[in-house]
């Protein structure tokens, strides 16, 4: 064995050499060509233009009690001339053994160093010839990519789930690939999990159980690592419309069918507005209350908090965000975390047209003036020269989740909604119909965008281009001086409301009649942060908030609760923060209570007790805040 291993050593080596002296000067123009092809990313070792993955086949067994899963992952590569290394992104993964090809020929690996955030390289020793290597390898049960629920933790009680999440750079820490949006492959998968259980994919995926508790998946369309995701749970199927359905537990499938309903009538509406839903099926996973997003676009299958389902289909803009993904980010997508605003940006600003569609331009309007608040806040705390606002990020060196704030949602939502306004809806939208048939399955970067909209819209005229001035959106810090202006009628009344109320009105004064959670949430943020705790039981007695089953709602209330003291609403704030694990509805909790001596070691008791619920990343987070000390 060792011997063998030698002598492939010597071959790959001696083969190395032969061919740098004679292809050297061809292989470095057919490199540089390659390269100019896939944009640097700083939070990758993947080189894609030495050789890139094109397709993945994977074979994993889940194991619940060892919180492990354990297999075989199998990478087709195409290998440009000269090259003998194929450089993937190993997180933390434990590899036994790398081979090569069909036939399994065993093959050299390193792992390098581990780098904070990145992980360890896994650079493999290919032959001129390969066009598959198999890496057998299991994750670590502390791995940051899974969250292995416990059954107390899930709705029913009774049974474990796991779910990955693998944006931005955790897909590496499930299965070793070339983690970088960069590059897109394709995918199939066998998955062996507890029969009792049923596997779920970013794929093509079954409706019912199967009682080996094998399951079998295809993905048909090139996609990027960061979409890679699985989830395993006692989940039923339930159809909603033509093309969707819900995957969720028995427990919740009800609710959840009846609080997503709309989701057929949005698909609809956006492919009439830019063009065919490219993924097949649509289908919804409502994932337990740990899950730290709202919502995750994973391709065919949006992974969703359970806190969205509400009864009343108020909170219903998260379906509309993550399908619009469908069309911005995962048939167009970032080419780097540097370019977020690609993804998040243009799916905001598409995420306010379906609502437009769906429940007509006064909602619009509300979201609208609702983002243009929270997006000056987010600049002020950021600090308004902040290289942080610019559209275009520089996250190198960095966690590319700190790029995730409302910069590039709401900042980028605004800058399209500026060159709509400049040049007319009907243009606007026939050139984003174009931009996403022209990148369909393409990764691109901001200047790739940037030229595609001077030469396709901007460059014919100069007042126009004048009018839009990208580079003060794109390249400059701050609010840019030709910020358009939102307006919402109903905000402006719920406004006049809270005024009455904080100028010592009664809370039963205030018409609340046909109210959505963005009338609930614009009153609450406009009142005074601490109150009298008389006039707290004046609005709590009138509204029933401490009992509000809506969280978004509910957070703004405890917020208000936490400021004024109002001890009755205390018992549901640790409640909340023992239950809840979603990063945005927990953040301005433990924040306000981390304000006062008193509040922090209330904070840091509740949080010792809740920390075994929450995921890997809103630990990190609210440890932060806490001034807690939290393992990476
Ligand atoms: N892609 C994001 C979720 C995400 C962001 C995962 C960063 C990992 C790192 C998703 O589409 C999203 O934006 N979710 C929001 C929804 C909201 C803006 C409607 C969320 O979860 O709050
Ligand atoms: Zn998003």
């Amino acid at each position: 064995m060792i011997i063998r291993k030698i002598l492939i050593t010597l071959i790959t080596a001696f083969a190395v050499m032969n061919c740098s002296a004679t292809k050297e000067s061809e292989r470095e123009i057919s490199e540089d060509a390659a390269r100019g092809k896939y944009a640097e990313d700083p939070h990758s070792f993947a080189r894609p233009w030495e050789a890139v993955v094109t397709h993945l086949s994977l074979d994993l067994t889940v194991n619940f009690d060892e919180k492990i899963l354990h297999g075989k992952a199998s990478l087709s590569i195409e290998v440009m001339p000269g090259v003998r290394q194929l450089h993937l992104d190993g997180g933390d993964l434990v590899i036994e053994r790398v081979t090569l090809g069909e036939n399994e020929i065993p093959a050299e690996f390193t792992l390098g160093e581990d780098i904070e955030l990145l992980g360890r390289p896994l650079i493999i020793e290919i032959q001129s010839q390969t066009e598959a290597v198999n890496i057998y390898y299991s994750t670590i049960p502390q791995s940051g990519a899974l969250d292995w629920v416990a059954s107390a933790q899930t709705a029913g009680g009774t049974h474990p789930f796991l779910y990955t999440q693998s944006q931005p750079i955790f897909a590496r820490r499930w299965i070793p690939l070339q983690d970088t949006p960069a590059v897109r492959f394709t995918y199939d998968a066998r998955v062996t999990v507890p029969p009792e259980l049923m596997a779920v994919m970013s794929a093509a995926n079954p409706t019912r159980k199967n009682p080996e508790g094998v399951y079998e998946f295809v993905m048909p369309q090139a996609i990027p690592s960061y979409l890679m995701a699985m989830g395993v749970g006692n989940l039923e199927f339930r159809e909603m419309g033509r093309r969707t359905g819900i995957y969720a537990e028995p427990e919740l499938i009800e609710a959840a069918a009846y609080e997503f309903a709309d989701t057929e009538e949005m698909m609809l509406k956006v492919e009439e507005m830019y063009g065919p839903y490219r993924w097949e099926r649509y289908d919804l996973l409502v994932l337990p209350p740990s899950f730290p997003w709202g919502g995750m676009e994973n391709p065919r299958l949006t992974f969703l908090t359970p806190t969205v389902i509400v009864g009343d289909r108020s909170l219903v803009s998260l379906i509309a965000h993550e399908l619009a993904h469908s069309w911005s980010g995962n048939l167009v997508t970032n080419a780097s975390w540097d370019d977020i605003w690609l993804n998040e940006g243009f799916t905001t600003y598409l995420e306010g047209r379906i609502m437009e569609e769906v429940f007509g331009s006064e909602y619009e309007q509300m979201l609208s003036v609702l983002a243009r608040g929270k997006l000056l806040k987010e600049i002020k705390e950021l600090g308004v020269e902040s290289p942080d606002t610019h559209l275009k990020l520089n996250l190198s060196g960095r966690d590319p989740d700190d790029g995730f704030t409302d910069i590039p949602y709401l900042k980028g939502k605004f800058f399209l909604i500026t060159i709509e306004r400049v040049v007319g809806r009907e243009k606007w939208d026939a050139f984003l119909k174009t931009y996403f048939e022209k990148y369909a399955f393409k990764s691109i970067t901001t200047e790739d965008f940037m030229d595609y909209l001077n030469a396709n819209l901007l460059s014919s005229d100069k007042s126009i281009a004048d009018s839009v001035n990208t580079s003060a959106w794109v390249y400059s810090p701050g609010i840019p001086g030709n910020f358009p202006l939102v307006r919402s009628g109903e905000l402006e009344s719920v406004n006049r409301s809270a005024s009455m109320w904080s100028e010592g009105g009664m809370a039963a004064d205030v018409n609340t009649e046909g109210w959505t959670t963005h009338h609930w949430l614009k009153f609450l943020r406009s009142l005074p942060r601490e109150n009298e705790i008389s006039r707290m039981k004046d609005l709590d007695n009138t509204f029933g908030l401490t009992k509000s089953g809506n969280p978004e709602i509910l957070v703004e209330w405890l917020v208000i609760s936490i400021t004024s003291k109002y001890e009755p609403a205390y018992t549901v704030l640790e409640n909340f923060l023992l239950t809840v694990g979603r990063r945005k509805l927990l953040k301005p909790l433990y924040t306000k209570m981390a304000e006062t001596p008193e509040g922090l070691a209330t904070a840091q008791e509740i949080y010792e007790k809740a920390k075994p619920m929450y995921h890997h990343s809103t630990k990190l987070t609210i440890a932060k805040i806490l001034g807690l000390e939290e393992m990476q």
